[in-house]
């Protein structure tokens, strides 16, 4: 692999899409063209399983059924999109990653992280992201932006406390391994976030150009 694969995380309405496309201006505008994807999703098919996962269902959703969706949606990403494009060389830029998936149905649905390490072991081999970067908010905070966004999808329902685990799961990972995991507080003006993001940038760039 000679590419670089960056991946955004963190709760709901933190400001990952609004970042993701400033800092691939950034980027582009440094000679550096981004591939830009997102999880559950990507391709067609697994694009098809973030319907699935996202929807309204008039029975609850068993949690294992959850996680193994978003697996298989990954192993479908992986396969078509992300590692061609890192064999081609390319930075890739995915909103929402496994990350997300240890805080949500690890921190949030209380599944057993080992289950979730198997399961990363098996869909995704060696691969992990070179670089996550975690923006982070309260929880309150990324609600209130993601309520006034647009109707709630099925996980924007869940109760405050769900939200307090899938917070504090990203904080945790971010905090045992610091050599790949950059927090960005993405509390206040998109402007403030935009300059607490630039040193991550510049980081991005210097690796590429390497
Ligand atoms: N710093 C900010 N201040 C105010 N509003 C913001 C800020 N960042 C993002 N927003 C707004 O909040 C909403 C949520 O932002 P965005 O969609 O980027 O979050 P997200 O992390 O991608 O959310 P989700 O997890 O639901 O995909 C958007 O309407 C966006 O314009
Ligand atoms: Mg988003």
């Amino acid at each position: 692999m000679t590419g670089l694969f960056i991946t955004f995380e963190g709760p709901e309405g933190a400001g990952k899409s609004t970042n993701l496309k400033i800092f691939a201006e950034a980027l582009s505008e440094a000679g550096c063209q981004p591939l830009l994807t997102r999880e559950p999703g990507g391709t067609p098919v697994a694009e098809q399983i973030r319907g699935v996962l996202l929807a309204d269902h008039d029975e609850p959703v068993a949690a294992d059924a959850e996680l193994l969706l978003v697996f298989a949606a990954r192993a479908q990403h992986l396969q078509a999109l992300i590692r061609p494009a890192l064999e081609h060389g390319r930075v890739v830029i995915s909103d929402r990653f496994t990350d997300a998936t240890y805080a949500y149905q690890g921190g949030g649905r209380g599944i057993d992280p080992q289950r979730i390490a198997l399961l990363e072991d098996w869909v995704q081999g060696a691969l992990r992201p070179d670089l996550v970067v975690v923006f982070d908010v309260p929880v309150e905070i990324g609600l209130e932006r993601a309520r006034a966004r647009n109707a709630l999808d099925r996980f924007e329902r869940e109760p405050n406390a769900f939200f307090d685990a899938v917070r504090s799961t990203y904080l945790a990972r971010a905090a045992a391994d610091p050599a790949r995991y950059r927090i960005v507080d993405a509390s206040g003006a998109l402007e403030d976030v935009r300059a607490r993001m630039q040193p991550v940038i510049d980081e991005v760039l210097e690796r590429w150009r390497a």
